[in-house]
């Protein structure tokens, strides 16, 4: 992929076909490249069971190829329809209290029947079959945001075949378990559900390995589908990744298995924390990737969302909300959808062409930056440099939400999207990475509340410091095993050693509580009863009863540091810690060879004057030394 895809989710059935060739039109005239066409069709291709109605679509696939516009095709099985609620009752979804739904929204199917496995390998066999050879289609689409979850008993009977995969025996399930606690001892394995509602909490191993099991058996119906279509085509695959936390399905370990990382990206914060959502989405799809090319399928146009009311975006956020993530190495940026809805559940979602028509501030800005993108596709033939990375591991988080935690407070994404932020705000690119990933090439990673550690990562974390490498572990790390048995002891558990500190209390903060620090900061959220065996202390706690106990460590460790930070510390101490100055410049460096592109996004409400020299790639001007960034505005300099 050398040029930077530019579109969106494009849903013709909802349009009369006199619209179809103003759309294609208006996509010209946008700069429009890709279209993902056919996500939500299956009632339009497959009226009733069988028979097939590819009329339309071959209409508008002809239609867009002679428009210019290339599609990402995709196949419609996160929505089935009517007619397979009718057949297939069996296969209707169960909430965990035992309610099964049915069909009147979108993704109500449990992904373990049989008979929904049947029909999505089958419209998608139908659906490769047909247009292997049509000009139109770039790339395939599977599904869409691959994320439900159900709790009947066919899932059930999947569930307990995974365990048996897993675990072998019952007696290692018991012990993974801790079964022997509250008379939960498994002695026959037809006895084990899914965590269905239950009295009071939920066993938490058996709820995390819910979600794991749930992940694989996503991923293998993924697999179907995308089996189906390579046996036809030799086109890219993806499908669309959604982040949230009640998706069970683990990104890092399913991209491996797509051809093009997608992910779909909606901030819920209106303010600046768009941007630092934005930025962290990209860095993660990025991270997920590894090396692979990534796109960013879906965002908003015209507004964000912060769960209770739309707010418009101001003029030019959607171009930086675009460039942040292209800066961040998305092949291009896509938006649900092209056109807005005259009706169904989203009408109000914004669009590339609104309600109002072309005729709108929105749609002009949608044809301005799509003037802008083949500008810059150049920079895919550098790499993004990053020098830090921050761990993520979702097994981790998953693990976090079970009920069982000392404080409803500790929550793994806000420590993860915290450390994320002290290294936006001062315009340091950073890598997320896998705990146990080779992170040599790092000069520093930073570990936001690794609960859940293998003996292997914590061995690899112990290497890397060991050979010259700076760690800073955060609070309520290396607490348990994946089994989510706590490592006894002494807390960190797996990095006491490393850290040289030896924790034998935790002192939970009050909600909104704060701790003082010795060195005028504070902490939050949580702090500990720390002692510094072999480390350093850095800073201390002031007042309480943790007066004077250590609150931030360092321990040398051969060529490298290990600093254990036992609190959520305020900004300025970490940026202090970490060494990062402020900065209102979003900026991310690409190199190849000798030369550099720098990527400059201004969210701040003044301009910025940033050293540079070269070419700046959006007005085609040469830099000499200083170049102006407008208030809300971005550049991208080429320099040799
Ligand atoms: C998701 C879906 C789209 C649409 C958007 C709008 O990302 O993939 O179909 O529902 O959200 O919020």
């Amino acid at each position: 992929m050398t040029r930077l895809w530019y579109g969106g989710d494009y849903n013709p059935e909802q349009w009369d076909p006199a619209v179809w060739k103003q759309d294609v039109d208006l996509m010209r005239q946008a700069g429009v490249n890709l279209v993902t066409v056919g996500v939500f069709s299956w009632s339009s291709l497959e009226p009733s069971p069988g028979q097939y109605d590819f009329g339309w679509l071959d209409r508008i696939l002809d239609l867009l190829h002679d428009g210019g516009v290339s599609v990402d095709l995709a196949t419609p099985t996160a929505s089935p329809p009517p007619w397979f609620t009718r057949l297939h009752p069996e296969a209707m979804p169960v909430t965990p209290a035992g309610v099964r739904l049915t069909h009147g929204s979108r993704d109500t199917y449990c992904v373990c029947a049989p008979a929904y496995r049947e029909a999505a390998r089958g419209i998608a066999r139908a659906l490769a079959e047909r247009y292997r050879d049509h000009p139109a289609p770039a790339m395939w689409h599977v599904h869409n945001e691959y994320g439900t979850t159900c709790y009947c008993p066919l899932a059930a009977e999947r569930f307990r075949s995974w365990l048996q995969e897993r675990y072998g025996s019952l007696d290692r399930l018991n012990e993974a378990w801790t079964t022997a606690f509250w008379s939960q001892g498994y002695a026959d394995w037809t006895d084990i559900e899914p965590p269905r509602q239950t009295q009071y909490l939920v066993n938490p191993t058996q709820f995390l390995d819910y979600r794991r099991f749930w992940s694989d058996e996503l991923l293998a119906a993924f697999l179907e589908q995308k089996a189906e279509l390579r046996a036809q085509s030799e086109l890219p695959i993806t499908t669309n990744f959604v982040f949230g936390g009640w998706v069970p399905v683990n990104h890092a370990r399913w991209a491996e298995e797509v051809d093009v990382v997608a992910i779909d990206h909606y901030p819920d914060q209106a303010g600046i924390g768009a941007e630092e959502q934005t930025a962290f989405g990209a860095d993660l799809a990025r991270s997920w990737a590894g090396g692979k090319p990534w796109l960013l399928m879906e965002q908003a146009g015209g507004t964000l969302n912060d769960g209770r009311r739309l707010h418009p975006k101001e003029p030019g956020r959607m171009a930086r909300h675009s460039l942040s993530h292209i800066a961040r190495g998305s092949r291009g940026a896509l938006f649900f959808q092209w056109r807005a809805s005259r009706g169904g559940a989203e009408m109000y979602h914004s669009a590339m062409v609104p309600h109002a028509g072309a005729d709108s501030r929105i749609f002009r800005e949608v044809a301005e930056l799509g003037s802008v993108l083949p500008r810059l596709a150049e920079v895919a033939e550098g790499n993004i440099v990053a020098e830090v990375a921050i761990l993520w591991d979702v097994e981790c988080w998953w693990a976090m939400q079970g009920t069982h935690l000392p404080s409803s407070a500790l929550d793994y994404l806000s420590a993860v999207r915290s450390a994320h932020r002290h290294f936006w705000s001062a315009g340091v690119t950073v890598d997320f990475a896998a705990p146990d990933a080779d992170l040599s090439t790092y000069r520093l990673v930073v570990v936001p509340s690794l609960y859940v550690v293998s003996d292997v990562a914590a061995a690899r974390l112990a290497a890397y410091v060991e050979s010259g490498g700076q760690l800073v572990v955060g609070y309520f790390s290396g607490i348990v095993d994946p089994d989510l048995r706590v490592r006894t002891d002494g807390y960190p558990g797996a990095f006491a050693d490393l850290l040289g500190v030896r924790v034998e209390e935790f002192h939970p903060l009050p909600i909104d509580g704060e701790i003082a620090l010795a060195s005028g900061g504070s902490g939050r959220t949580w702090s500990e009863d720390v002692q510094a065996a072999t480390a350093e202390v850095v800073d201390r706690y002031a007042g309480g009863v943790l007066d004077g106990k250590p609150a931030i460590t360092r321990r040398q460790v051969g060529a490298g540091t290990a600093w254990y930070v036992s609190t959520e510390v305020d900004r300025e101490t970490m940026a202090d810690l970490l060494q990062l100055p402020a900065s209102q410049v979003e900026t991310v460096e690409w190199r190849s060879g000798d030369t550099t592109w720098t990527f400059l996004i201004n969210h701040g409400d003044s301009r910025a004057v940033v050293p540079a020299r070269g070419i700046e790639l959006v007005t085609g001007d040469p830099v000499d030394g200083e170049l102006v960034v407008p208030a809300g505005g971005y550049a991208v300099v080429r320099s040799a």
